[in-house]
């Protein structure tokens, strides 16, 4: 009896254990998986919030440029030369610093732009057009060092389009394309208007209509955590037939299958998959005869693709 109730006991105890265990487990893979899960905008602390370093360096900054002032007032002592080299250091040190304050700025504007949807990211450039021009600062500074500028591919590649193609630019930018493809007719489209060409708008909606355009980009635009909508836009608005290259980092994609899948059920025939240098993939669709299919609004998006954040350096 006593070994019948232990052994009950101890089962029990085994099948408690067992669900400890299991808990524990899908505990830690939920915490695994936490870097890539994303809380709606305003309900996660920003990483400006946690740690500005933007501030940090802005601080420095304004303490270097007023030890500089300092040196050369005439009230400071020491020799002339000495003092040229004490403003030669500042001023190096001082571009270093703005450096990388280009540098945070960019990295905490990127992270916004890929954990919070269009809308969001549209109200936040409204409410403070500055970061928009800070973020294209730290954006032109990255392009400098990569192996290959997808503005330019794309450019080289309309070259062999007809003129009389209409395109349309979905997150250009500064409206590169615009202003150096051939095509007369190219509409741009950004959450903030850097020159004339570009039309202010979230490209989850353009003010185009169906069926209009020969030629559809993105270069690097689907930032957004809705950016199944941008592409769901790009369909309505292009033609049957019509074109739709995307120009992407490999490395947001864990596999491309996924991809692939959601394109097809938007309703678009791939073309081509280039992957020059293995660091951005380029891909050309057509569009078909299909209508985008329902199951894709329940897809989550970062099965699809993963968010591009820079380390804090
Ligand atoms: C990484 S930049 C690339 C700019 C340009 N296409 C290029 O390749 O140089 C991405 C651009 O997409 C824009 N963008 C992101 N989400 C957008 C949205 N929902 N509506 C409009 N523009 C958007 C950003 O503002 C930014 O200018």
């Amino acid at each position: 009896m006593s070994n019948g109730a232990s052994s009950v006991s101890n089962n029990n105890t085994s099948a408690a254990n067992n669900q400890r265990q299991q808990k524990a487990k899908k505990y830690r893979h939920a915490k695994k998986k936490q870097p890539h899960k994303m809380k709606p905008h305003g309900e996660r602390k920003s990483q400006q919030q946690q740690h500005n370093p933007s501030k940090q360096l802005e601080k420095q900054i304004k303490a270097q440029k007023k030890q500089q002032q300092s040196n050369k007032s005439p009230s400071a002592s020491s020799s002339s030369q000495a003092n040229g080299r004490t403003s030669s250091s500042s001023s190096s040190l001082i571009s270093t610093l703005s450096k990388k304050l280009v540098g945070a700025k960019f990295r905490m504007i990127n992270e916004q732009l890929y954990t919070t949807t269009g809308a969001k990211a549209k109200e936040m450039f409204e409410k403070n057009p500055e970061l928009y021009h800070d973020y294209h600062d730290g954006f032109r500074s990255s392009i400098e060092q990569w192996p290959f500028d997808p503005v330019s591919n794309l450019v080289s590649w309309l070259k062999n389009k007809p003129k009389k193609l209409v395109v349309a630019d979905f997150g250009c930018g500064d409206a590169r394309i615009a202003k150096e493809a051939k095509q007369t007719t190219i509409h741009s489209f950004d959450l903030v208007a850097s020159n004339e060409r570009v039309t202010v708008c979230d490209i989850a909606h353009v003010p185009l209509p169906d069926d209009s355009v020969d030629i559809g980009l993105f270069s690097l635009s689907l930032m957004g955590t809705n950016f199944i909508d941008y592409l769901k836009e790009a369909h309505r608005v292009l033609k049957k037939g019509a074109i739709l290259k995307i120009v992407e980092l490999e490395s947001r994609f864990v596999r491309f299958e996924p991809f692939k899948k959601l394109l097809q059920k938007l309703g678009f025939d791939l073309q081509s998959q280039l992957n020059p240098d293995h660091y951005f993939v380029i891909f050309e669709y057509r569009k078909n005869e299909n209508r985008p299919s329902l199951d894709v609004d329940k897809i989550d998006p970062l099965s699809i693709m993963k968010p591009c954040l820079y380390k804090n350096r």
